[in-house]
């Protein structure tokens, strides 16, 4: 069923432009896992990638003073893809909140415009046990989270600390949306559940905020017009978070706005068993002429500064960013599903790192985790 491709000369795949932007922390270890599986993929499969490597965040900031430079921005936005790691880390903490290594993630997505942020919460069989819910609550879960990436209370002005005088500060940020944001958020997810159990959950918080008010019309509207076959309902965010734990298989995909998502998707990572699982993809739109996306693919865990350079790290959330990529951005979905059944058999065989083991059992290293998913790559393309 994965026999490696016979593709070749003419028929090859051109190219595609990656930029690897590891970053701090555990960044690194986990995109150095999947660089192992990418050279695999040449090998293997003959899928190319030209590949070139940038700097992002506290390693950025070490080498220019800044957490992005307008050339990473730059090679980014030339690229096909991005495949992200993870900024910050407690070097970095005590400067100015304007170049502080997360600033950088966020001028990625905004200047890219990756408004659309997918967050799979996928519970694989192996890991139900690994959940902090009871097993029968979680096992087969599936859910797909959709945050905005863009727009919100993130990016909104007014935003700063006013000096009031008198010892008296105003911290202010503003949550803001308008409505083509919302729409064309709201059609993604709506395109999501088509392909999926075709069931949509928009969340936000109506009952106290106007921009809440708004997006539920807005979502709405978009639903009875362009989308009447996807069954659509509303929930407030609080009461998300609530269901989330007390029943998540409720939900198929869940659309909400950047702070709502941060949060909830936080919330369905420890579903799946650890936050060093989830993966996501982060998209912008599609040009109408060209067809092309800019994208970024990075795992929903941070820098982990408490276990850097001891690779000790799960590379799994990062490795199934990748797998996104080769789903979403090169439509290589073949190639997506047998990293993903890779992952799948190397947990069914027990093989895990320190976040997912089992009491009793011996984590493996980050690198040992690599070992063990190109060993069954290999098993599975033979
Ligand atoms: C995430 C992270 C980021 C966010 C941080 C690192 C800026 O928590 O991707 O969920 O808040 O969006
Ligand atoms: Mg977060």
């Amino acid at each position: 069923m994965f026999g490696a491709s016979e593709e070749e000369g003419p028929d090859m795949p051109a190219n595609k432009k990656l930029l690897v932007l590891a970053g701090d922390g555990i960044g690194p270890e986990v995109v150095g896992q999947v660089r192992r599986v990418v050279d695999w993929m040449d090998r293997r499969r003959h899928v190319s990638f030209d590949i070139a490597e940038g700097l992002v965040g506290g390693a950025a900031i070490d080498a220019h003073g800044l957490p992005l430079t307008d050339e990473t921005l730059a090679d980014a936005v030339a690229s096909d893809a991005v495949l992200f790691g993870s900024v910050g880390g407690p070097k970095w903490e005590t400067l100015p909140f304007d170049v502080q290594p997360e600033r950088g993630l966020l001028r990625l997505r905004k200047e890219m415009d990756l408004f659309a942020n997918l967050r799979p919460a996928i519970v694989f069989d192996a890991l139900a046990d690994a959940s902090s819910l009871k097993r029968e609550l979680v096992s087969g879960l599936d859910i797909m989270i959709l945050r905005e990436l863009t727009g919100g209370i993130y990016f909104g002005e007014p935003r700063g600390i006013e000096d009031l005088g008198n010892g008296v500060r105003r911290g202010i940020n503003t949550q803001v949306y308008t409505t083509p944001e919302v729409e064309r958020v709201a059609r993604v997810g709506f395109e999501l559940a088509r392909k999926r159990s075709n069931r949509v959950m928009s969340v936000e918080k109506a009952n106290v905020m106007e921009s809440g008010v708004m997006w539920r019309e807005d979502v709405q509207r978009i639903h009875d017009e362009e989308f009447p076959d996807v069954e659509l309902a509303h929930m407030y965010a609080d009461n998300c978070a609530m269901q989330l734990v007390r029943n998540p298989k409720q939900f198929d995909v869940i659309v909400t706005d950047n702070l709502f998502g941060d949060l909830l998707s936080d919330c369905a990572a420890m579903l799946t068993g650890s936050l060093g699982m989830l993966p996501s993809a982060s998209l912008g739109a599609e040009d109408p002429t060209t067809g092309r996306r800019l994208s970024l693919y990075e795992p929903v865990h941070g820098s982990a500064p408490d276990i850097a350079g001891e690779d000790r790290a799960n590379p799994l959330a990062e490795l199934l960013s990748f797998s996104m990529m080769l789903r979403y951005s090169f439509d290589m979905g073949e190639d997506a599903d047998l990293v993903d059944g890779a992952v799948e058999n190397v947990l069914a065989s027990g093989v895990r790192t320190a976040d997912i083991a089992e009491p009793g059992r011996q984590p493996v290293s980050c690198s040992a985790m690599g070992d063990a998913v190109l060993a069954e790559l290999d098993r599975l393309a033979a």
